[in-house]
């Protein structure tokens, strides 16, 4: 298959570049009107300027190629359906499908490495709780919060949660996301943990995007449980969570877990083979990214509150600094240190935190915006940290999250007109034309007849 007439082909990354750190945070290669071939394997084959466009003999005129279909932002009916592109044209070999871009953008899908998107119902209470002023933290005091979600999960049966996440799924791929990771964290006992784990996992099993699953059963006490003894069993199920999830976090945080049990949690993982990708630092100076990068972890997600310490243990690390700033934005927190953490070197990521308390979306153009009008990251910087970093953070950075030879076909295809600069400048303008998750279009609705 063949993409044509990008007007900007952008996010092109050369092989074997797994993160982006400090300067390179502002390089990303663009090709202004260029073609790209995707294999039958739904990787990307190659890609270059449409001078040079290859099998020119195969008559590409207007009336031999089509677009896709466009229904990328969705019906009423959401029907998960994921169909080939574009029709085969008479004078175009079968096998031989062309798109017209028609001057649209092509970018990466973004990838979305921090969600807690399989949750029962909805916290809508506490919405109004919090325009009448209580915080984040008073709420979660009173018994609601994390635990207020533990509850309405525990009564929701396990096919009902299934249909209420998939909702949400289909909603972040329509807006272009391809790889998602999702925690458990609802459950809190391991009869409920183990309900959402086998969710996450019929998810990754039915939806074309690459799907990560994370057991973060330390998101909070358990009712019923001591600190002490919701610790011991969150280490109990571990031999279990770790058949299903392929990451371990714990809520690192003031009121939640202190280092300490972190470190007893994240030790106990290590030997089930699962690596962390750590809550910290959003409500206090919690420790939690110095214990993450004693463990190695992954990513250490939130960051709200990191001081010059935090920014010093994460030089020379393999730990990817991942902010979501959806939750700054919701909970009116600070948006953290981002062009510092740049400026010291370091790479950063975004991601949505999908959730019902702190984040109710999962729009990554939503956060690149708030990256770029809050955070003062640049459009390429913003780009690079919803994309190949993310990937980075989900130990995926050589299978997707850039445009570069081998790595899936995980593409937006924008409508015509945008820039990457557009992107978050007009953030509420509808853009994306289709997405293609491993080279094939995703539908939101039905084929039409
Ligand atoms: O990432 N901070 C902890 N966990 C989630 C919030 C979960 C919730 O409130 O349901 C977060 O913000
Ligand atoms: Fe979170």
């Amino acid at each position: 298959m063949i993409i044509i007439n990008i007007g900007e082909l952008t996010g092109i990354v050369p092989e074997g570049t797994l993160r982006k750190q400090g300067a390179e945070m502002s390089e990303t290669g663009t090709i202004r009107n260029a073609w790209l071939r995707i294999a039958p394997d739904g990787t990307i084959l190659d890609f270059g300027p449409m001078d040079d466009l290859p099998g020119a003999g195969l008559e590409m005129g207007s009336s031999d190629v089509s677009g896709c279909s466009g229904m990328g932002m969705g019906g009423p009916t959401l029907a998960l359906t994921n169909r080939r592109p574009a029709h085969p044209q008479p004078g175009i070999p079968t096998d031989k499908q062309v798109i017209n871009a028609e001057g649209g953008m092509v970018l990466p899908a973004f990838c979305d490495s921090h969600t807690h998107i399989v949750y029962a119902g909805s916290r809508q209470g506490e919405f109004i709780d919090k325009i009448n002023g209580l915080s984040y933290e008073q709420i979660a005091a009173r018994g609601g919060g994390i635990l207020n979600s533990s509850d309405l999960l525990h009564n929701t049966n396990e096919e009902e949660l299934f249909r209420q996440s998939m909702e949400r799924v289909q909603e972040m791929i329509a807006k272009g996301s391809a790889t998602i990771e999702i925690k458990s964290g609802y459950g809190l006992n391991p009869e409920d943990e183990l309900k959402m784990l086998r969710v996450i996992r019929r998810i990754k099993d039915t939806v074309p995007a690459t799907i990560k699953s994370t057991f973060l059963g330390a998101h909070a006490v358990g009712r019923g449980y001591t600190k002490e003894q919701y610790v011991q069993e969150v280490i109990d199920m571990l031999p279990r969570a770790a058949e299903l999830a392929d990451f371990v976090d714990v809520f690192c945080d003031e009121g939640f877990f202190t280092p300490q049990d972190t470190s007893r949690i994240l030790q106990a993982a290590a030997r089930h083979g699962l690596r962390p990708k750590i809550h910290a630092n959003e409500l206090a100076e919690s420790g939690g990214v110095q214990i993450g990068v004693k463990y190695n972890a992954l990513s250490v997600d939130h960051l709200e509150r990191a001081g010059d310490p935090e920014i010093e243990a994460l030089k020379g690390s393999e730990t990817m600094p991942t902010m979501l700033p959806g939750s700054s934005f919701f909970l009116g927190l600070p948006y953290g240190r981002a062009t510092d953490f740049i400026a010291a070197g370091l790479g950063i990521a975004l991601a949505s935190d999908y959730n019902p308390g702190s984040s109710p979306m999962g729009d990554m153009r939503f956060v690149m915006a708030l990256a770029c009008i809050r955070m003062k990251l640049t459009p390429v910087q913003a780009l690079n940290a919803v994309t190949l970093n993310s990937a980075y953070a989900m130990g995926v950075s050589h299978l997707t999250g850039s445009i570069t030879p081998g790595k899936r076909a995980d593409l937006i295809i924008t409508l015509p007109g945008w820039t990457l600069e557009r992107l978050p400048y007009t953030y509420q303008t509808p853009f994306i034309k289709c997405v293609l998750l491993k080279g094939v279009e995703f539908q939101t609705s039905p084929p039409q007849a």
